[in-house]
């Protein structure tokens, strides 16, 4: 299939059954990446209040480098993985200091930042500056698994190398900010890690693993 073909059909699908999540009406790098840095490895159901609170306490990045990390961790109690908290203030700070208070506009910039991965770089390029860069976290790599019938270890190095390519070929030019929410949300909601959702998905006509009756069965068990 073409890719341009999966990013119509997602960004189609995203226009009509997108969530609307409170991060989804800004563009302000500061919130995306506050954003970013909490849905990893975390629900949107468990971010959403915590998002709201932090911005209600830190409404900038200068408000947040300003902050004590102390106060940066009580905030984020409960809400897991307390190195995201101190990458987080940290990465304010190096804004603030090294970047005179504006977000990186370059992959490059954006990884150089405590905290943030390749993918978490790629989503805060497409989303706030609306430059297409490919995203590979939890979500997409399933999607993506499936919809190429990936049969390996999706941790082995071939299979981060295909992910990755794979990733990079369905990007667009066009609508990256559309896009990037659009497969996070495919991931996080139709193509489900049991239940999937098919006779919703908008790519079902092109899943390789829903063709082969696999779409259970992938992505295969990760060994790291
Ligand atoms: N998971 C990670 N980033 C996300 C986003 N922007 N929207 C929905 N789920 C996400």
């Amino acid at each position: 299939f073409a890719s341009a073909e999966v990013a119509r059909r997602l960004l189609s699908w995203y226009g009509r059954q997108g969530r609307d999540l409170p991060w989804r009406g800004t563009r302000d790098p500061y919130r995306v990446w506050l954003a970013e840095i909490m849905l990893q490895q975390t629900t949107v159901d468990a971010v959403i209040l915590y998002y709201e609170r932090f911005l209600g306490r830190f409404a900038d990045v200068g408000a947040l480098a300003a902050a004590s990390v102390d106060e940066v961790l009580t905030l984020w109690a409960g809400l897991g993985y307390y190195a995201r908290a101190r990458n987080l203030h940290a990465a304010a700070r190096q804004v603030v200091e090294q970047h005179s208070g504006s977000f990186p506009d370059s992959l490059e910039g954006l990884q150089g930042l405590p905290g943030v991965g390749r993918s978490t770089a790629g989503a805060i390029l497409s989303i706030a500056f609306d430059r297409p860069a490919p995203i590979l976290d939890g979500n997409v790599r399933r999607v993506l698994s499936r919809l190429f019938a990936l049969q390996e270890n999706p941790r082995g190095t071939a299979a981060e190398k295909k992910l990755w390519r794979w990733a990079e070929a369905l990007t667009p030019a066009d609508c990256p900010h559309d896009y990037a929410q659009a497969i996070m949300d495919l991931g996080a909601t139709v193509c489900a890690p049991r239940q999937p959702q098919c006779s919703v998905c908008p790519l079902e006509g092109l899943c390789r693993a829903r063709a082969l009756g696999l779409e259970r069965q992938l992505p295969l068990p990760a060994v790291r």
